[in-house]
């Protein structure tokens, strides 16, 4: 009897799986965590790696009209008064008399405190960021703010990226950050927290290049999600409506992920206009024009904004790739995750302990780390280790047995199917690389194994 029935992802599986094979942990849980924050541990920080790193090739190396930039998290004041956040980033809430609860208003339906039903205070406006001091006087005029988007370190640079690349238009900055912003409805996981990463394009377009370029970006930020493996039924566009739109877009599209807790926006891709350009050209009173060599004209470039999340990202590629299946007894958990994201791409596992398995084993285990993240696992028996392997998502699994002493050839199994092949040592490595982009397995009679390189 199988103890447990193969079942669909839902949020605690994910969370403990998370927490139990180091992928995410709740922030300095030792002193009882601290709310929406998370670290990620020694696999998530690898998958979130990952996660950067295929979107930066993506949009910067493999591509002649996109450059990166790193701005600091800190910076002048005066661009959040600029960017419309001093004034305007905030939520409506209200404080409950009784249990001194906070709530956002638009959450609450009858007045009264969602929890102990007391009498509630009038609304009133929270901004999200938050704020600290430069320099040793903690005063107004040493007042600066954690970045809620990393967007304005791209439009306040516009102008160096101009002058120091010689670009023309359309071109793009693409930047990676961290983001902080002080969410009063969070929970969810690494859904919504009050400290993420973003991963940010500003595309400069002509005005009237626009509405083509924007159509682009949406179709090629929709498919970068389906080439690392999310499944396309889990996707969806939502186009903002009139009352959703933010005050600077023209036209805004979310890429939804349909989330254990239902469809919610993973990235959004707005068409910003010019607001951004014209407003910091006006409150810090610099030319941040770009001179157009065909119309001979000075002209305020249109900006389209492909702003996705890292954590939200990382959230939806595991929930996608999580899967149960029934093995025999037991319920196989696997994490089916593309290979260019999983934390680690090979496991070197000797059949068991014996020491004879060991100088091959070693070598082998050495030689791969140079190109890959490779663990080495010889604990437990070789069926719990390919579990966990399965569990933690590695796509593939070196077996080393008492054969290959003798015939220098070793085994190579797919965490997918669970299919298995046997090639000599010398080609390890590049069938390996074979495998890990995209080779298929061939399909074997049950418990068949494939021999590669050997002589009939
Ligand atoms: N520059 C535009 C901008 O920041 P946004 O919709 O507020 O737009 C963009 O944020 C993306 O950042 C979201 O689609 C989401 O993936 C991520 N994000 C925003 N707030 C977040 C939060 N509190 N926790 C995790 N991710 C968040």
């Amino acid at each position: 009897m199988a103890e447990q029935a193969p079942g669909k992802v839902n949020m605690d599986k994910l969370v403990s799986l998370c927490k139990r094979r180091g992928y995410i942990f709740p922030s300095s849980e030792i002193y009882g965590g601290l709310g929406a924050c998370y670290d990620y541990g020694p696999l998530g920080v690898e998958l979130k790696n990952n996660v950067k790193a295929c979107w930066w090739k993506a949009v910067v190396q493999e591509r002649d009209d996109m450059v990166g930039l790193d701005a600091s998290i800190l910076m002048h004041p005066q661009t959040w008064v600029a960017s419309g956040h001093v004034g305007g980033f905030a939520d409506s809430l209200v404080d409950c008399k009784e249990c001194r609860k906070r709530w956002r208003a638009d959450d609450v339906k009858d007045g009264k405190c969602p929890d102990c039903g007391g009498e509630l205070t009038e609304p009133r406006m929270f901004n999200l960021m938050f704020k600290t001091f430069v320099g040793a006087v903690e005063d107004e005029a040493g007042t600066v703010y954690l970045r809620p988007e990393t967007a304005q370190g791209i439009f306040v640079n516009f102008q160096n990226v101009l002058n120091s690349t010689r670009r023309k238009l359309p071109f793009g900055i693409a930047q990676i950050g961290k983001a902080f912003r002080n969410e009063i409805t969070t929970g969810n996981f690494i859904f919504r927290t009050r400290e993420f990463e973003q991963m940010e394009i500003e595309y400069f377009v002509k005005p009237g290049s626009d509405e083509e370029l924007f159509q682009y970006w949406v179709e090629e930020r929709f498919d970068w999600y389906v080439s690392l493996g999310i499944k396309k039924e889990n996707l969806r566009l939502h186009q903002h409506t009139e009352d959703e739109l933010a005050h600077y877009a023209k036209e805004c599209y979310d890429i939804e992920y349909l989330f254990p807790i239902g469809w919610s926006e993973m990235e959004g891709i707005a068409n910003r206009t010019d607001f951004d350009l014209r407003q910091h050209t006006s409150y810090s009173g610099k030319d941040l024009s770009y001179y157009d060599e065909e119309s001979k004209e000075h002209i305020i470039p249109y900006v389209i904004e492909p702003s996705a999340g890292v954590d939200r990202s990382v959230l939806a590629f595991l929930a996608d790739a999580y899967d149960e299946e029934q093995d025999k007894d037991e319920v196989r958990v696997i994490l089916r995750l593309h290979p260019a994201l999983a934390p680690i791409k090979v496991a070197i596992l000797p059949l068991s302990r014996n020491e004879k398995l060991l100088p091959l084993s070693k070598e082998i285990y050495t030689d791969l780390r140079r190109y890959w993240m490779v663990q080495y696992d010889n604990a437990q028996s070789i069926g719990r280790r390919y579990r966990r392997q399965d569990e933690i998502g590695t796509p593939l699994c070196v077996t080393i047995d008492f054969d290959s002493l003798e015939d220098n050839a070793v085994t190579i199994r797919e965490r997918d199917s669970m299919r298995q092949i046997r090639v000599p040592v010398k080609e390890l490595k590049s069938t390996l690389d074979a495998k890990l982009n995209g080779e298929p397995f061939e399909v074997l009679p049950p418990g068949g194994t494939k021999w590669l390189g050997f002589e009939d």
